[in-house]
């Protein structure tokens, strides 16, 4: 019990010591009681430059992950440039409206037939005027929003290759959707700008459409049929789309290879994909990377996210991937498609479980995110966070400071670095079984400013919607996903 708390939750057992230390060396500057040591420069952006080389294993499907608008990425550099703090948080709140929106339709009421679609999906044929026809058309046919998210916010990249001679793309991953696709050729009105070429399938020799009879077809939410050929469309929550030919070729992973990897060869494409070429699904639905390898990788993934935009993680498949070390709780799987759902029971501050029911946590329930960036909580559980977070930032001598978009409990830590560091309470997230996440000091607050460092978490509206772990917290643990064995792991310090 005791050894459980303490793994759990490495600052428990240090806590009175450091008291005692603390109080012995009253001089001490806010750094004498750290428990979480927070390298304030790291995290203000724009980071300098790329800290990390990129490292290839040979023989393995370790891909390296790097932030999309980070100095490491292949994406970030002249053209555009990287959005702002405010915009990126008003980003991510759309996701979430979003997520909260197909949560409530694929567990309520409203159950929205697939395949279907009264509507005509023609890639490479614009429709005159509209801006988006799909967009429109989906809304006066009451087409199901398709599994996908706001990718606006899916802050990281990894390269994959496609076709036969492999061709590479950088394209975002998300576990918060299912279909991947990449722009295709020809695609002439609706395409966005991209950093690599865009993928021709008549130059690859494996490439191949799939037919309107096949059921790989039928496993789209979206989908409806030109001259033969299957047409996939998805739609993401802020009006973004993409629509084309639904499509199988060779997928290469690092150095492994996917044959006959089914995705989406956009045609038409629009929104804020910002330079990727595309997006790689890794939800739970039958379109998404892990099910159609299952075979192959066994359903198990894991990630890490660096903890600055100048790091570089990874995103690794096959039942290699996961650590020794990972700490597991149970993937729940009763709760509609696509999302990762997780038991989240409690939160610690400084050490101390906060007092929150645990029916606060089983009505909304948690989904485990690699696109949001700031953790949501149920209201009920938010505001105990927010109050001992508070008190433990004040015991600690930092001012508050004012809010900052979503982000409504803020500190000034100017003055408070102590070679260029700031000691921080521990943050952990408990799940069912036990496994924790004690929070990375880079996970703990969101630095807009040295002035305004906010607490990185935020409050649903309403108590039942979806609680959601976002990626800020992810950082630094590799992140395991395994469909086999229906668990959900982290294991620390991972990149
Ligand atoms: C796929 O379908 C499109 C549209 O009908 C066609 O132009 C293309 O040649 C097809 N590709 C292959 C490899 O069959």
């Amino acid at each position: 019990m005791a050894a459980a708390a303490a793994s759990c939750c490495h600052g428990c057992w240090l806590l009175p010591l450091l008291l005692l230390l603390t109080a012995a060396a009253g001089a001490l500057g806010a750094g004498g009681s750290s428990l979480e040591l927070l390298d304030v420069k790291s995290l203000l952006l724009p980071a300098a430059s790329c800290h990390t080389p990129e490292e290839q294993k040979p023989g393995t499907t370790r891909m390296p992950v790097v932030h999309r608008h980070g100095p490491c990425s292949p994406l970030a550099g002249k053209q555009g440039k990287a959005p702002s703090h405010t915009e990126i948080l008003a980003a991510d709140q759309r996701r979430v409206e979003y997520i909260h929106r197909r949560v409530s339709e694929s567990t309520g009421r409203v159950r929205r037939k697939r395949g279907a679609a009264p509507v005509e999906l023609r890639p490479g044929a614009p429709s005159s005027t509209s801006p988006s026809s799909l967009s429109s058309s989906t809304k006066s046919a009451n087409l199901p929003v398709s599994s996908g998210s706001v990718v606006d916010t899916g802050n990281y990249v990894v390269p994959i290759s496609l076709g036969t001679p492999a061709e590479r793309f950088t394209v975002i991953f998300d576990t918060g959707s299912d279909t991947a696709w990449v722009q295709c050729e020809p695609c002439v009105v609706y395409c966005y700008q991209q950093k690599d070429p865009i993928f021709n399938p008549s130059k690859s020799s494996t490439y191949a459409n799939i037919s309107c009879s096949s059921s790989y077809c039928s496993d789209l939410d979206v989908s409806s049929c030109t001259g033969g050929h299957c047409v996939y469309g998805v739609e993401y929550g802020d009006g973004s789309f993409t629509v084309g030919f639904y499509a199988q070729d060779t997928l290469t992973l690092a150095y492994d290879t996917v044959k006959g990897f089914r995705f989406g060869c956009g045609e038409r494409n629009r929104g804020l994909f910002g330079e990727a070429a595309g997006l790689l699904g890794l939800g739970r639905g039958s379109t998404s990377l892990p099910v159609q390898a299952y075979d192959k990788y066994g359903g198990s993934f894991a990630y890490c996210l660096p903890a600055t935009s100048a790091g570089r993680g990874f995103l690794d498949f096959g039942r290699g991937a996961a650590a020794a070390n990972a700490r597991l709780t149970p993937m729940l799987t009763d709760n509609g498609p696509t999302f990762y759902y997780v038991g989240m029971t409690g939160i610690k501050v400084d050490g101390h479980l906060l007092s929150i029911p645990g029916s606060v946590f089983s009505t909304a329930g948690t989904i485990l995110d690699s696109g949001t960036v700031i953790t949501r909580l149920p209201p009920s559980a938010y505001e105990p966070l927010r109050s001992a977070f508070v008190k433990a930032m004040a015991a600690r001598g930092y001012k508050k400071a004012p809010s900052y978009s979503i982000l409504d409990t803020c500190f000034d830590l100017t003055g408070h670095q102590h070679q260029g560091k700031v000691a921080l309470p521990p943050v952990s997230l408990v799940f069912q079984g036990g496994a924790c996440l004690d929070v990375d000091a880079s996970g703990i607050l969101y630095l807009a400013d040295v002035s305004q460092a906010c607490l990185a978490f935020a409050a649903n509206d309403d108590d039942t919607d979806v609680a959601i772990v976002g990626n800020t917290q992810q950082k630094t643990y590799s992140v395991l996903y395994d469909l086999g064995k229906k668990a959900v792991g982290f294991a620390p310090g991972a990149c």
